[in-house]
Order: C-alpha cells, then structure tokens, then sequence
C-alpha cells in the first residue's frame, strides 16, 4: 500500500463525514501491519463535544475489530469539504495514536501540495506513552 493509495482512502472517507456545525469534512485511512485498512471520518454532535475526529475512528474502528499492529495513517480534509492546506492531527488524536503505535509510526497529511510524512515523534516529541505507566504497582 503505497502513500497515494492510502491518501485517496482518505479523501474518500470523506465523503462520509458528518459535520454538519463545521462543515469541514475529514478522512483518515490507517494501515495495519497485516495489511488492512480501516478508514474513518469525524461524526459532530448538536452538544459539539462529544464530537468524534476522523483519526480517533479509524483507529478505534480497528482497535474494536482486533488490530494492535499499526504502520501509518493518512489524513485528508478540508473546509466545505474540499482538500487545500494539510489538516493536521488534533492533540487528542496524536495522543490517542501514541497509545498504540511507536515513534516511527507515519502521519501522512494530504494538502494540495502534495503528501507530507511525519513521524508519530514528530507530532509528539516528548510524548508520555504507555511506558510511562507500566510497572506501576496497580497494573
Ligand atoms: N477534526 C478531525 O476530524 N481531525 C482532527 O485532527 C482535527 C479536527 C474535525 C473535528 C470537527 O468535526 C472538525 O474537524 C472541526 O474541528
């Protein structure tokens, strides 16, 4: 799965956005390690903060089916629902990223100037990880 394809899964998911109070659309396609794809979209709410990102239900769309072993996301989106500059991770999403995947894991953020990668360490450095709780006399 090359990052073009990957990026077109996003831009297709899309379509399937619910927002209707923003209007930005957004899509994100993540890659399994065993070659799966799981897509998603952001899904608003009339009480705005139970609204959902794109990445958080990709990820957790693959986490509910079994998934563990991540490789990279693409993320496109745009205002009125037409891809211009890159939509970036939100803090939350990149944290809920990091629960899962390494340093090395790839972000790809579509943009009309093509493809940016970044690395989950990029978007997070510093990050506090599962790591940070491990050993603790309560787990
Ligand atoms: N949104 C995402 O789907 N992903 C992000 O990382 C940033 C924001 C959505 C949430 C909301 O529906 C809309 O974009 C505007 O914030």
């Amino acid at each position: 799965m090359d990052n073009i394809e990957l990026s077109k899964a996003a831009i297709s998911a899309m379509e399937r956005a619910y927002a209707p109070y923003s209007g930005c659309r957004v899509g994100a396609a993540l890659l399994c390690s065993d070659g799966s794809i799981f897509t998603g979209c952001n899904i608003e709410n009339a009480a705005f903060g139970p609204t959902v990102c794109a990445e958080r239900t990709a990820i957790f769309k693959a986490i509910s089916e079994g998934k563990r072993a991540f490789v990279k996301m693409a993320v496109a989106g745009g205002k009125n629902g037409t891809v211009n500059e890159a939509f970036m991770p939100c803090g939350v999403c990149r944290q809920v990223i990091s629960e899962f995947c390494s340093d090395d894991f790839e972000i790809l953020c579509v943009s009309t100037d093509g493809i940016a990668v970044f690395k989950l360490s990029d978007l997070l450095p510093m990050r506090f990880s599962p790591e940070n709780v491990k050993g603790s006399d309560n787990l």
